[in-house]
């Protein structure tokens, strides 16, 4: 890992348009005046439009994703405006990348936990394209699977009414051709995780993970993905959680994912898993309710500073 000196990190204004406030720019050209004026309106233009959750805020949104803009809208506007696919991965993806390059980062690991075809592995890796045009970072990711579908379900907590053993197999080849940075880590996360957790991954630390292996079993044995070292993991790590809402699973929070969820929260006050309640710039959307934030309350970079340098004053 090599820090990023604090000058080469681009204004977030450029790089967010949401969730972190602005932060004091660091420009190299004479125009940056006109540049952060024309920025802010557009910031302001896309708030308003993803905010708006009527037939008009709809049709804006659409009319903007359309019209192209000077360097493009930022991964976030991207989001915002639904021009990325998966909304749940993007959004979690794109603020695990700016926490990472606000903590001087300049690598992160995002990773999907139940890979399946892989549909969700390459939208990854198209929101990681994104990601690094816009940011100073490389991403990393990586996904685990079993490779041959569904383990057996171990009892009624896996939702052996929903899903059955053998579901979502990969074709391997197939999806090993398809990606091109994404790696696959093919077996039972109870095999292969504590492999990467001991190897630890210093140089791109974790950021952003994808929960979807269905099972409570399998989704519990994914959590000790927060056993590794602090220097492999950020702080802060953002979590799609994708089977905590379904359709005919008939979820409960006494079994699957949301069970899993609650008892990993049972076992201390240090780190705890809780939804995500940053989005006061967009209109409500169920994918929001997948949203988690993993916090290390005792990681010894928890309480770093990653807002605004020239914000903390309210002016009348
Ligand atoms: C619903 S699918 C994932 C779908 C994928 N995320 C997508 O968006 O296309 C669930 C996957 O979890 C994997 N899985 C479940 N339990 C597992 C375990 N214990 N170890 C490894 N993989 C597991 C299965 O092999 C299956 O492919």
């Amino acid at each position: 890992m090599r820090a990023i000196p604090q000058t080469t990190v681009r204004s977030p204004i450029a790089i967010t348009g949401t969730v972190l406030r602005v932060s004091t720019p660091v420009y190299e050209n004479e125009d940056y005046e006109m540049n952060d004026r024309k920025a802010s309106l557009l910031n302001k233009l896309v708030r308003a439009a993803a905010k708006d959750s009527s037939s008009i805020g709809l049709i804006a949104k659409r009319v903007m994703a359309r019209v192209p803009v000077g360097p493009g809208y930022s991964p976030m506007q991207q989001v915002q405006l639904g021009i990325l696919p998966r909304p749940e991965y993007a959004y979690t993806a794109i603020c695990a990348s700016e926490t990472a390059v606000r903590l001087g980062y300049n690598e992160v690991t995002w990773i999907e936990f139940g890979v399946a075809g892989g549909a969700g592995l390459l939208t990854l890796e198209a929101i990681k394209a994104s990601v690094e045009k816009a940011l100073p970072i490389r991403v990393r990711i990586v996904g685990f699977d079993m490779g041959s579908g569904l383990p057996a379900p171990v009892d009624y907590r896996d939702l052996p009414h929903a899903w059955k053993r053998g579901f979502y197999e990969m074709d391997v080849p197939l999806l090993k051709s398809r990606l091109t940075s994404a790696d696959l880590v093919i077996g039972p996360i109870a095999d292969t995780l504590p492999i990467f957790v001991a190897k630890g991954s210093s140089d791109a630390p974790i950021g952003m993970i994808s929960f979807d292996l269905d099972y409570y079993s399998s989704t519990a044995e994914a959590f000790k993905i927060f056993e590794s070292s602090p220097d492999s993991i950020l702080p802060r790590v953002f979590c799609n959680m994708d089977d905590v809402i379904g359709s005919g699973e008939v979820f409960s929070d006494f079994t699957g994912a949301r069970l899993a969820i609650r008892e990993f929260n049972a076992l201390g006050d240090s780190c705890k898993l809780s939804p995500c309640y940053d989005f006061a710039q967009f209109a409500y959307e169920r994918w929001q309710e997948k949203v988690m934030v993993y916090h290390d309350f005792r990681h010894p970079r928890y309480p770093d500073y990653v807002g605004d340098d020239a914000g903390g004053q309210l002016p009348i």
